[in-house]
């Protein structure tokens, strides 16, 4: 009987070629965190957003879901507080840290013309009001820019996704235990291999679609016992029924034995999450006097995890 490929063979042979180009991302990624890396600093791969899977090759139609990358995006502004270098791997169009304040804003309500002492032009001026917080937000966002703590990497397709995230392990696993994996995205588990995929747009005068997909491999398994052996990952679990949240929190740390599941239900993850390790449920959540005040449940995940990340490299970290 011929062994089952690996996740790498896999991603190789069933799915078209990244749209990205992977081995210049991949020096980047290497140089990135090589350099932090020889500063003494901490580097994490956070991963954000949904992934988008064709149903066809020159694809008209395909399958996604919910995800905006709130999460990711969030996260990634209070690693970057806590002094981690930062590489941020989200779909395109996803949010994004900052500007991701004012993503549901239209900036031509935000802009307004003024009239300029030469005829016909016009100088733009934003009006500060509708842009709360706006003074700070460009504060930090300059500072972050000018530290050079933050590689932003967009995927596109879940063989894009799979791809970088490939990469990046690779380029991480030097950094041995002071490599953090903060992995966020909402992965399709679901694809169509590119030699099944139909060429051209499926036709509805064909009557009801039936489709068959394969399932993706999981990439939490690789990533921990050969990519990244020496990494901290933490993966998330998003159930829509919370009675059964903890239990594949745990079925997901006893199968992949990595060190922390992050556990959301869906309607209440912006307020409340459980970080789940093999020996611990610690509950985190956000009051409403809390959220009056614009505390995120994204500061209280990081500040949790990045004191258990500095107990695994000192190695008093139960695991
Ligand atoms: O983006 P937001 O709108 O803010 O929402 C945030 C979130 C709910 C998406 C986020 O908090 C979250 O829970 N993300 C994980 C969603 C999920 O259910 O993942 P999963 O059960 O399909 O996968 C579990 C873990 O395995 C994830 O960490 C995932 O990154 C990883 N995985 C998944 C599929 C795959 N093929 N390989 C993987 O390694």
């Amino acid at each position: 009987m011929m062994a089952a490929p690996s996740p790498a063979e896999q991603i190789r042979q069933d799915f078209a070629p990244p749209q990205a180009d992977v081995e210049e991302i991949t020096r980047a990624m290497e140089a990135f965190a090589r350099g932090h890396n020889s500063e003494g600093r901490r580097v994490v791969l956070i991963t954000s957003g949904g992934t988008k899977v064709p149903l066809e090759s020159r694809t008209v139609r395909f399958l996604d879901n919910f995800s905006s990358g709130h999460r990711g995006a969030t996260s990634a502004e209070y690693f970057l507080q806590a002094g981690y270098a930062v590489i941020f791997l989200h779909r395109h169009r996803s949010m994004y840290p900052y500007s991701r304040r004012y993503s549901a804003l239209n900036w031509l309500d935000v802009l307004r013309l003024l009239p300029c002492s030469a005829p016909r032009e016009h100088r733009v001026e934003a009006v500060q009001s509708q842009l709360p917080g706006i003074v700070r937000v460009l504060q930090d966002y300059h500072g972050m820019k000018e530290s050079g703590r933050l590689l932003p990497i967009e995927f596109n397709t879940l063989s894009d996704y799979l791809h970088l995230l490939l990469a990046a392990a690779r380029a991480l696993s030097p950094l041995g235990s002071n490599a953090l994996f903060y992995l966020a995205a909402a992965v399709s588990d679901f694809y169509i291999p590119a030699s099944e995929m139909p060429e051209h747009k499926i036709q509805s005068s064909s009557g009801p679609l039936q489709i068959t997909m394969k399932m993706v491999p999981k990439m939490l398994s690789p990533l921990v016992k050969e990519w990244a052996p020496k990494a901290f990952v933490i993966s998330f679990k998003l159930e829509t029924n919370p009675e059964i949240l903890i239990e594949r929190a745990r079925k997901a740390l006893d199968t992949y034995r990595h060190q922390v599941v992050v556990a959301n239900v869906l309607d209440t993850r912006r307020s409340y999450v459980v970080v789940v390790t093999s020996t611990e449920e610690e509950k985190l959540s956000i009051s409403d006097e809390e959220e009056s005040v614009g505390v995120e449940i994204e500061d209280k995940i990081v500040k949790d995890l990045t004191l258990r990340h500095t107990r695994f490299i000192e190695g008093t970290e139960l695991n």
